[in-house]
């Protein structure tokens, strides 16, 4: 019989081999998490912990939400399941029409996903899927950047930009991509918000459209904010030229919003608040406040149309689907989550508490060892200097601030930091006086 509280070490660590995890390590020294509530978690040594980056960009609206509880309680007392092929439930119907409010243009066609990761496959296969209907099949390439991440599938990998998590897997990369540089400069030190400098770097999409032919390429694919490599904030002006440079050659332009999407930059999307519309956007984590697994990917009606279309009446319009295609425990979730956005007035919310995080953010800037600091929104990242080898230091601040109370991620030697939307401003206050107190406790420990 399991401890059904789960409050303890389990009699064995061995058999579970964890995500992006040091295995090994972890396991000599296991780090649970047993109780969440609003913006605290709290872990088998009862420490309670300041949830710093909301789940991962997970849980904005906090832990333990009973609206969602109780929606998700509900739709399984009626109905747990449905097979998503052929028939479906109206729950997702209606979600997608809520989706479709606030996304931008006529990004009004929704298709439900697993995750972000399947998210952004279904967005990579309806580019081509679209360009195929449309008597351009010869267009299979895909343009993505350098330090982006765009999940663990095969196609996300070969899009995204982050080196170890493409080295062991180089032989089975998806042929045809090319990527442009990413947009950190070296002189983007401690500039909140959007830097002035480096929109001509989407002249690099330009340059791949001359050197390998404009006509085979499919689609280009950015996050509008690069989250997992340290919240790079878009150059003035870079997505713009992004957008044009698409239009000209019939590129389509996929925002993966997995991050950003849902109020994280203060707008429901980082391309309403950039005022850059793209063909294709995804999203997933604080879709459903990360209680349940989700991904969504919004395509402009145009797609849509010529994909559906091309086919014969009456036959399957596009051979791509998951088993957990918007089934109904996520779409409850997702309801929930969708009415708590509104009577909360979330995204303002977001909107209004950016500016005194970021100050809180960057009045950080003055310890040792803090090498950078970026922020937009309720996002930021704090580039700790490199100790002998790459993530090394990233992961020890992480564990002494694990010890202080203040929970996050860190990815190589950047914290990402991204507070909950709930986050009062005590909350914000207490966020950071803990990352002071546990990165000096590692300046401390590593001199
Ligand atoms: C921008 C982006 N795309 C895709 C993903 C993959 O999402 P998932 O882990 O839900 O598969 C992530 C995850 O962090 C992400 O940040």
């Amino acid at each position: 019989m399991s401890d059904r509280s789960r409050a303890g070490i389990p009699n064995s660590l061995q058999e579970h081999w964890m995500p992006f995890t040091s295995n090994k390590s972890f396991k000599k020294d296991p780090r649970l998490i047993t109780e969440a509530k609003g913006v605290y978690i709290k872990d088998h040594k009862g420490r309670t912990q300041i949830d710093a980056s909301s789940g991962l960009f997970c849980n904005p609206l906090g832990h333990g939400r009973k609206e969602i509880i109780n929606a998700i309680t509900k739709q399984l007392e009626t109905l747990d399941f449905v097979t998503p092929f052929q028939q479906g439930f109206g729950g997702s119907f209606e979600l997608a029409t809520k989706i479709a409010k606030h996304t931008p243009g006529d990004l009004n066609q929704i298709f439900y996903t697993i995750c972000g990761s399947t998210a952004v496959e279904t967005a990579l296969k309806i580019s081509i899927a679209y360009h195929k209907a449309r008597g351009q099949g010869q267009r299979f390439r895909f343009v993505g950047r350098e330090r982006a991440y765009h999940g663990m599938n095969i196609g996300g990998i070969s899009v995204g930009g982050m080196v170890n998590n493409v080295k062991t897997f180089a032989s089975i990369l998806m042929p045809g991509v090319v990527h442009m540089r990413h947009t950190h400069l070296p002189e983007h030190k401690f500039v909140k918000g959007q830097p002035q400098t480096g929109a001509e770097l989407a002249n690099d999409l330009e340059r791949i459209a001359t050197n390998f032919g404009a006509e085979n390429i499919a689609a280009c694919i950015v996050e509008p904010i690069s989250g997992s490599t340290g919240t790079l904030v878009p150059p003035k002006g870079y997505l713009n030229k992004l957008r044009e440079i698409c239009d000209k050659h019939d590129i389509l332009l996929i925002f993966d919003e997995v991050i950003t999407g849902w109020g994280r930059t203060g707008s429901a999307f980082a391309a309403q608040e950039y005022g850059v519309t793209p063909d294709i956007m995804t999203m997933a984590k604080a879709t459903t406040n990360g209680i349940v697994p989700m991904g969504v990917v919004a395509v402009k009606e145009k797609i849509y149309d010529t994909i559906v279309n091309s086919a014969p009446e009456g036959a399957v319009e596009m051979f791509h689907g998951y088993t957990y295609s918007g089934i109904p425990v996520a779409v409850a979730a997702a309801l929930a989550v969708q009415d708590i956005f509104e009577k909360e007035d979330i995204f303002n919310r977001a909107k209004n508490l950016s500016s005194y995080f970021l100050d809180g953010l960057f009045s950080l800037k003055d310890i040792d060892c803090v090498e950078n600091i970026r922020g937009y929104g309720l996002m930021g990242g704090i580039d700790i200097k490199m100790s002998e080898k790459p993530g090394k230091a990233g992961f020890s601040v992480y564990k002494e601030c694990y010890e202080v109370g203040v929970n996050f991620k860190a990815t190589g030697d950047c914290l990402i930091v991204a507070p909950p939307f709930v986050c009062e401003k005590k909350h914000i206050d207490e966020i950071i006086e803990k990352l002071r107190k546990g990165i000096n406790n590692y300046n401390k420990t590593s001199k």
